[in-house]
């Protein structure tokens, strides 16, 4: 089934959704209201708007690419994370609601002394970063991917948010970035096991690039980061971290390990998401 071109919004929404009960009603709405350009405000003032022939070819392209399980993010090139827009490409992971626990975490910890330099490890399209400086007005930050592709796209959201002078990229592996120190370093860094591969929808595991979600058994990059994080935080600086479902408790003793053998006894914090799953970890150095 395909929509023609002069078909009124509200008419295409109803056909596709009867032609193709899985998908969901939202995810056809999002669509159409992308392909016509306009708010959800403007589609329920007027929904007798019709599709010209682009706009119809467009909404087909994308039912299609819908169907076989694209991520809504990828077909629309966007994605809102905390408060703020970001383009979004198959070079990235899609930010998710569940990082912004980490952003406020940063919030509950530097609420008396912002951190002036911020470190992003495995920054993707840059989600984390920007909104710590959107947050942290006076600091700078770097930012740090192994995949070009993902540093690009981030420079571009960087730019797009105007925070694009008060940032640096590098790219390269976080297992060999040792130039500076901060007062807080992020990251999101791959946390599934290879062998979970099958368990995760089809939609992440198909389209989201792999760099960013497996680490061999799941611990890879928190290991690298254990080793190299300590010796890139100033006196009191704070390292947050991403963790999977029931990682918790291993990643923290093995940072806690890493600190000690630097002669650090770093203090400790776990934060849930909004599901109640503990999902940020911070270290602080004395
Ligand atoms: C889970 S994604 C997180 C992206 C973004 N920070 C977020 O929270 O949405 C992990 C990112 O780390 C990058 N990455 C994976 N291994 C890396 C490594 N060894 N060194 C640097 N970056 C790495 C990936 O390319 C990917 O962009």
């Amino acid at each position: 089934m395909s929509v023609s071109a002069g078909v009124e919004a509200a008419t295409a929404l109803r056909s596709i959704k009867k032609a193709h009960p899985s998908l969901s009603r939202l995810d056809v709405r999002i669509l159409l209201l992308h392909c016509l350009n306009i708010s959800l405000e403007q589609f329920i003032a007027e929904p007798a708007l019709s599709l010209d022939a682009l706009q119809a070819d467009q909404l087909n392209n994308l039912i299609a690419r819908r169907l076989k399980g694209e991520p809504i993010s990828q077909l629309i090139g966007q994605k809102e994370f905390w408060g703020l827009p970001f383009k979004v490409t198959s070079d990235v992971l899609t930010p998710r609601p569940d990082s912004e626990t980490l952003i406020e975490l940063a919030l509950e910890i530097f609420a008396d002394k912002p951190p002036a330099h911020i470190l992003d490890l495995g920054t993707g399209s840059g989600c984390l970063l920007a909104a710590l400086l959107n947050e942290f007005l006076e600091a700078t930050g770097v930012a740090v991917d192994i995949s070009a592709d993902a540093l690009a796209l981030a420079e571009a959201n960087f730019e797009a948010l105007d925070i694009g002078e008060r940032i640096k990229t590098h790219c390269t592996d976080f297992a060999a970035f040792n130039s500076g120190t901060f007062d807080l370093v992020v990251s999101n860094p791959p946390y599934i096991a290879e062998h979970d591969r099958y368990d995760l929808s089809a939609d992440v595991r198909d389209f989201e690039p792999a760099a960013a979600l497996f680490a061999g058994d799941g611990y890879d990059a928190y290991r690298k980061l254990a080793k190299q994080v300590p010796s890139l935080l100033n006196p009191g600086g704070v390292v947050i971290l991403e963790v999977g479902q029931g990682q918790a408790g291993r990643v923290l003793t093995m940072f806690e390990q890493s600190f000690r053998e630097k002669g650090v006894n770093a203090t400790s914090l776990v934060k849930p998401d909004l599901a109640g799953i503990e999902r940020a970890i911070a270290l602080k150095r004395p």
